[in-house]
């Protein structure tokens, strides 16, 4: 049976940068002999107005019917002051929830012609290879009770529970040493288990865990810590293992040292293998209809894709070399141009991408 891939484009640049993806994707099943079915699907503030909900059934069930979903970016003013349960965004958690996608992947690498965009120095980050690995079911997004209440006193106040049973650390932790015997065999774990007994006992567990990876050599890092050395020496870094609110936080700070927000993709994967990719970017509703978002972190996450949930690692690869190949003819959206570059748009950024695809498809 032909596989099916559901593409949810969601709201403010979402669309577009979707777009230039499936272009991509297009490209590899009309002239690759690449197998796949593609469907469409709502989630975010586009499917409030369409459906009255952020996650509509018909897009559940088309998603568990598919071996992988690729979302753009949900979203945006618009929907900001609705019912808070009717938000694009409880939509995105609801969704990540349903299908149990607990492990998100967001690897924050450097394409060495990106090196003069980053935030920092060239020589902090050159050959920078930083693998996060964000719990992204559990803790303080889904910790209940949860709320605003109003106190006796008459003032409101806003509350959340931070939880984390131990099988919910054991499965991220496992994850994560699988990820780093890939690699370079180190795993740093990120928590606030000075302040937080939710993350002591994240600590114990992972420790705990490392025992059936002697091979992995396990350090752990308190978050504030963690935010000062990843801009002070971010090459330290090999596996970076992170709670759901940590892991949202760190992966903003690292893609910035790679050039732009606008370059990292994202895997979310469940025990049973079924993934959602998107880019770790929002959906940046001021630019969006532009023309001048980068679509880069989306082909990147087409690419995770085609790796993790299809084994299609050629077509991977070759993604991948031909996004580096448009950045060495010095094409850059606005967010990764520098003096000597030349800036296009979010579609012929896209074009190029396909164009570069098909000269190393051939080579
Ligand atoms: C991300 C985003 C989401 C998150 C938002 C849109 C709910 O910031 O994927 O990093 O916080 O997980
Ligand atoms: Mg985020």
């Amino acid at each position: 049976m032909t596989k099916k891939i559901l593409i949810l484009p969601g709201d403010g640049i979402g669309p577009e940068i979707v777009a230039q993806a499936e272009k991509v994707l297009t490209y590899l099943i009309n002239e690759r002999g690449l197998n796949l079915d593609i469907d469409h699907g709502l989630l975010g503030g586009c499917a409030v107005d369409a459906a009255g909900v952020p996650l509509p059934d018909e897009t559940l069930a088309k998603a568990k019917e598919s071996a992988a979903v690729l979302l753009g970016a949900v979203g945006g003013p618009k929907w900001e002051s609705i019912e808070r349960a009717l938000r694009p965004e409880r939509g995105l958690l609801a969704i990540r929830s349903a299908l149990g996608l607990f492990a998100n992947l967001r690897p924050a690498v450097l394409f060495p012609q990106l090196a003069e965009a980053s935030s920092l120095k060239a020589e902090y980050v050159s050959n920078l290879d930083i693998m996060i690995v964000r719990e992204l079911t559990g803790g303080i997004y889904f910790g209940e009770p949860r709320g605003i209440r109003t106190l006796d006193d008459g003032q409101r106040q806003g509350y959340n529970t931070l939880v984390y049973s131990e099988s919910e650390i054991e499965r991220i932790a496992r994850v994560a040493f699988d990820v780093a015997a890939k690699r370079q065999g180190r795993v740093c774990s990120v928590d606030k288990a000075n302040v937080l007994e939710a993350t002591e006992l994240w600590r114990e567990v992972v420790s705990d865990i490392a025992r059936d990876y002697p091979d992995i050599e396990l350090q752990h890092m308190y978050v504030d810590n963690a935010a000062m050395q990843l801009v002070r020496t971010p090459k330290q870094f090999d596996v970076l293992l992170t709670t759901n609110l940590f892991g949202d936080i760190l992966s903003d700070l690292a893609s910035m040292l790679t050039g732009s927000i606008g370059m990292l993709p994202s895997a979310s994967l469940a025990s049973d293998g079924t993934g959602m990719y998107e880019p770790i970017h929002g959906s940046a509703p001021d630019i969006a209809g532009q023309d001048v978002a980068n679509p880069l972190a989306t082909i990147l996450s087409l690419s995770m894709l085609l790796r993790y949930s299809l084994a299609e690692v050629k077509l991977a690869d070759q993604i991948e070399q031909a996004v580096s190949q448009v950045l060495s003819k010095g094409l850059r959206t606005k967010d990764i141009y520098s003096d000597g570059t030349s800036c296009i748009g979010t579609n012929e950024m896209g074009d190029a991408v396909v164009s570069a695809l098909k000269v190393v498809c051939v080579a």
